[in-house]
C-alpha cells in the first residue's frame, strides 16, 4: 500500500494494480485511489466446499484489508469474490472512503458497519463524479439467480484515460453498448465458468468496443474456476487484431497514457 501511495502517476495517465480476480486499484495523477471488487481474504473457500468445488484462493493477499487505504471503493455485484463481507469488515480506513455499488452491495456495506453517508448506490447507466474520477454504470447480465443486480463500470480518470470493467456477466449484445463511451481499456472476465464470458465471447465484446488494450481477469484466483489467458490472447488476434493484449502481473503497476 505504501508503494502505491508513493507511486507518481504522469499527467494524462492512470496507474493500475491487479490484486487478483476482478480486484484492481487505480491511481490518478492527483493521487486519488479507486478500487474495484477487492477480494482480500479466503472467504470463498467454504462456499461450495461441501460439493467438492475448490474455491480456495491461490493468489496471495497482497494487501490485507486493514492496510487498504483508498478514496473510492466500488463493487460490481454481490457475489462474495466481488463484494466480500470479510474484506469490508476488515477495512480500517472507512472514514476516508466512498463505497459505491448496486443496492444489494450497499446492504452489505451497511451490514458491515459502513456509515450511511459514505455509501453511494450505483446502477447501469448511472453517472457520478467522485473527486477527479467520473464513474458510469454499465449493463451486465446476471450469471445466475443468486444475484440479479450485476453491473460494470466505466471509470474516467481526471478527464483522461477511460477504463471499462465488465464485471461478471453472461454474454449479451447489450454489452456492445459500452462502445459509445469509447473506453481506452477494457478489463474483462474470460473464465467462462459459472456462466461468465468465455475468452471467445470476451473477444467478441472487445471487437465491438475497439479499445486500445484489453486486460483479461477473473481466471487466476480459484483452482476450479481458472483458465489460461493465452486463449483470450489468441481470440483477440482472430477477432480484435487492432486491440493490444495486456496481461497484468499481480501487484505490479501498469501505467496507461493517452
Ligand atoms: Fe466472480
Amino acid at each position: 500500500m505504501a508503494e502505491i501511495r508513493a507511486f507518481a502517476v504522469p499527467k494524462g495517465s492512470v496507474a493500475i494494480w491487479w490484486l487478483g480476480q476482478n480486484g484492481y486499484i487505480f491511481k490518478t495523477p492527483e493521487g486519488t485511489l479507486a478500487t474495484t471488487d477487492m477480494y482480500l481474504t479466503n472467504s470463498c473457500a467454504s462456499v461450495y466446499a461441501n460439493l467438492g468445488v475448490d474455491l480456495s484462493r491461490r493468489v496471495p493477499v497482497l494487501i490485507p484489508p486493514e492496510e487498504l487505504d483508498v478514496d473510492i471503493f466500488t463493487c460490481t455485484h454481490n457475489h462474495q469474490d466481488h463484494t466480500d463481507p470479510e474484506t469490508i469488515r476488515g477495512l480500517r480506513h472507512k472514514d476516508t472512503t466512498h463505497f459505491v455499488g448496486p443496492h444489494p452491495t450497499c446492504d452489505v456495506y451497511r451490514a458491515e458497519g459502513i456509515e450511511g453517508g459514505r455509501i453511494v448506490p450505483a446502477w447501469p447507466a448511472c453517472e457520478m463524479e467522485l473527486r477527479d474520477i467520473h464513474i458510469r454504470g454499465t449493463f451486465a447480465l446476471p450469471t445466475d439467480d443468486s444475484d440479479l443486480n450485476h453491473m460494470g463500470f466505466i471509470f474516467t480518470f481526471a478527464g483522461g484515460p477511460k477504463v471499462y470493467v465488465t464485471g461478471d456477466t453472461d454474454f449479451s449484445e447489450l454489452l456492445f453498448s459500452a462502445a459509445k463511451f469509447r473506453p481506452d481499456i477494457v478489463i474483462t472476465c474470460i473464465n467462462g465458468g459459472f456462466n461468465n464470458l468465455s475468452h471467445f465471447e470476451a473477444s467478441q465484446v472487445v471487437a465491438k468496443i475497439k479499445p486500445k488494450a484489453a486486460i483479461p481477469c477473473h481466471y487466476d484466483m480459484f483452482p476450479d474456476n481458472a483458465v489460461d489467458p493465452r486463449q483470450f490472447q489468441a481470440s483477440l488476434k482472430l477477432f480484435a487484431p487492432e486491440t493490444g493484449y495486456q496481461e497484468m502481473k499481480h501487484g505490479e503497476p501498469f501505467v496507461f497514457t493517452l
